[in-house]
């Protein structure tokens, strides 16, 4: 049988874990995955081959290219929001540089197979920057084309890349005389802040929230970098996944976009302790706002309107507030982290 290759990029990063998982299920598929650092043992069983090296390797893409027939790209290498701000022209290269390499390689890819490739993409909320908290307060849920400002090196990586998207999927080499031969059909997600119960992200700015829930499960104080009453849009790391795998299953001629929001809860991060606290009871969080992170927390919505997603593409997360600590997070961290439920350790 003839398998479908998948391209996964950034793959021993928080969703590539996910994504490996879930596409590693799925009969007739065979994964390539690449990463800067080499694959968990747990991941890198699940690839045909888990690559080690750099997305800016263009000698190392092109052999990739000559080996493969790659169905889909799932392009999710990039340096994030608190990292991209410490070292910003290293986070251009890597997440616009790399992002055009990744565009090339599928342009090259349709063009040596004759068809389409698709090319996933995770965005983010970063791509808003709300001038300051009464505005993001005032604003509520925001809609993908509005307050696209960002205020951070990885916000505006990730807008530009969307656009990078747009051009190669409809406008790529527009000037020449025959049509382009090659087409690239590129599909985003704006994600909110992502919460696993395996990983703990690195890097970004939305990390007070799943860094003081795995604080919590190994009995370690934290000090959150972010006000009590700070707010944005999270999701479960289960629900991203069948954000990207349902996206990428989509109807071409269903997506009237490019790229959607898609959201599930959006806790305080004082609400987000309480939850913790119900079944970590010795929880010990600290609120110590750093001012220069909180005011990029501030410019970030304090939701997101999904609801062209849910219309176009059925997206519909499984997992509210709720739902995602009791049912998903609480459970899958004890098990991580080995602690006993409440109920054992009567
Ligand atoms: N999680 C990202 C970050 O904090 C935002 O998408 O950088």
């Amino acid at each position: 049988m003839n398998k479908n290759t998948i391209l996964v990029t950034g793959a021993n990063g928080e969703i590539g874990h996910g994504l490996i998982e879930h596409l590693a299920k799925s009969d007739g598929v065979q994964i390539v995955a690449i990463d800067m650092n080499p694959m968990d043992k747990s991941i890198k069983a699940k690839c045909h081959k888990a690559i080690v090296g750099d997305i800016l390797d263009f000698g190392l893409l092109e052999t990739l290219s000559t080996a493969h027939d790659f169905d889909t790209i799932y392009h999710l290498a990039a340096l994030l929001s608190t990292r991209a701000e410490r070292q910003p022209t290293l986070a251009h290269r890597v997440n616009v540089d790399g992002t055009l390499n990744l565009l090339e390689l599928a342009i090259t890819q349709s063009r040596l197979q004759g068809r389409e490739i698709k090319f996933i993409y995770p965005s983010s909320i970063a791509v808003y920057g709300l001038p300051d908290v009464v505005t993001k307060h005032k604003s509520g849920k925001v809609k993908e084309n509005q307050w696209c400002e960002p205020r951070t090196m990885y916000g505006i990586n990730k807008l530009y890349n969307e656009q990078l998207g747009r051009y190669y999927t409809h406008y790529y080499r527009q000037l020449d005389v025959e049509p382009a031969r090659g087409r690239v059909d590129f599909r985003g997600v704006r994600f909110p802040g992502l919460i696993s119960a395996l990983t703990v992200p690195t890097g970004g700015t939305s990390d007070f929230a799943p860094e003081m829930l795995h604080q919590a499960a190994q009995h370690l104080p934290y000090d959150c970098f972010v006000r009590e009453d700070t707010r944005i849009p999270f999701m479960a790391m289960p629900d991203a996944i069948k954000a990207l795998l349902h996206l990428q299953a989509a109807p071409r001629e269903r997506l009237s976009r490019l790229v959607y929001n898609v959201g599930a809860f959006n806790p305080s991060a004082g609400e987000v302790y309480a939850r913790i606290r119900n079944d970590f009871p010795d929880a010990k969080v600290g609120f110590l706002p750093d001012q220069k992170r909180q005011v990029i927390v501030d410019s970030w919505p304090e939701d997101v309107d999904d609801s062209t997603a849910r219309t176009e593409w059925g997206y519909n997360p499984e997992y509210d507030f709720e739902r995602a600590f009791s049912e998903y997070l609480i459970p899958a961290i004890r098990n991580r982290y080995d602690t006993p439920s409440k109920q054992n350790n009567r």
